[in-house]
């Protein structure tokens, strides 16, 4: 059964109300579920409007992507869901999903997040700045039926605090509260967040997808110019970071032309 939110997100998501239009609009919050995203699914399948949004404080099942699990402790991060059921802008929503993420990360915080390719929300690490920690992740799940798109589910989990990570994450994972050294306020966070989601949802129904695209190659400078490395067909493969096209395939070039990747892993060298 849903739960009151906690005062702090209450309070939060009551002030931003009037900046999220349809998002959130409903909220479903849960101290702790198996996987927000299930739960949107299951709201989508019994007729959930567009904006429903599902908050949990702690995931035991949450789902990252590439099969892999998104590790959700009690009281660390958010761990949200929002319903979709408009098919126009559905290719976009995973794009979309990383913009609002990482700029209401910074609106709420101040905290200087990008996105990484696809849509890993980082930090550049000590001085070098050349390696990026990763704060976020987006999870955008589609279901079709005979009539076509029937919703999209667009999952999204922050790591506000520190909290201990499983050995393999050690290296690769922080969080807002560890990157700015201080407590961040986990309800604006999330507020900020919706009102970001918002404003890119309104430019995409719009038409202006544009736009939502170029926000998002402004906060994602590895998209240009890095060097990767992937595997086609058994083989290993590398190349230059060139862009991203229309429908979020990442273009890289390489000695054979310019390949566009679309999903699976790609190792940022
Ligand atoms: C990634 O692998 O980077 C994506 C992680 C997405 C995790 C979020 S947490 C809320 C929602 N529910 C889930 O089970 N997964 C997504």
């Amino acid at each position: 059964m849903p739960e009151p939110p906690p005062p702090e997100i209450a309070a939060a998501l009551a002030a931003s109300a009037g900046r999220r239009g349809t998002i959130g609009a409903r909220i479903w919050y849960f101290s702790e579920i198996p996987s927000t995203n299930d739960v949107a699914i299951s709201l989508a399948e019994q007729g959930a409007a567009q904006g429903t949004t599902v908050i949990a404080s702690a995931q035991t099942a949450g789902r990252g992507r590439l099969g892999r699990g998104w590790h959700s402790p009690p009281g660390a991060g958010l761990y949200v869901s929002v319903v979709f059921r408009d098919a126009r802008y559905a290719p976009m929503l995973t794009l979309t999903g990383g913009v609002a993420v990482a700029d209401g990360i910074r609106a709420a915080t101040g905290l200087p997040v990008e996105i990484k390719w696809p849509n890993d929300i980082v930090v550049p690490e000590g001085l070098a700045r050349s390696r990026r920690l990763k704060l976020a992740g987006i999870l955008a799940e589609a279901s079709t039926g005979a009539e076509g798109l029937q919703h999209v589910i667009l999952g999204f989990g922050i790591n506000v605090r520190p909290a201990p990570y499983p050995q393999e994450l050690t290296n690769i994972a922080t969080s807002i509260e560890a990157e700015l050294g201080r407590t961040a306020d986990a309800g604006s966070v999330l507020a900020e967040t919706l009102a970001a989601l918002n404003e890119q949802v309104q430019r995409l129904e719009a038409g202006d997808a544009q736009s939502v695209l170029n926000r998002w190659r402004a906060l994602a400078p590895l998209a240009v110019g890095s060097s990767v490395e992937w595997d086609r067909a058994g083989a290993r493969r590398r190349g230059t970071t060139a862009g991203i096209d229309y429908d979020g395939a990442l273009l890289v070039r390489a000695d054979e032309g310019t390949e566009r990747i679309l999903s699976g892993e790609v190792r940022w060298l």
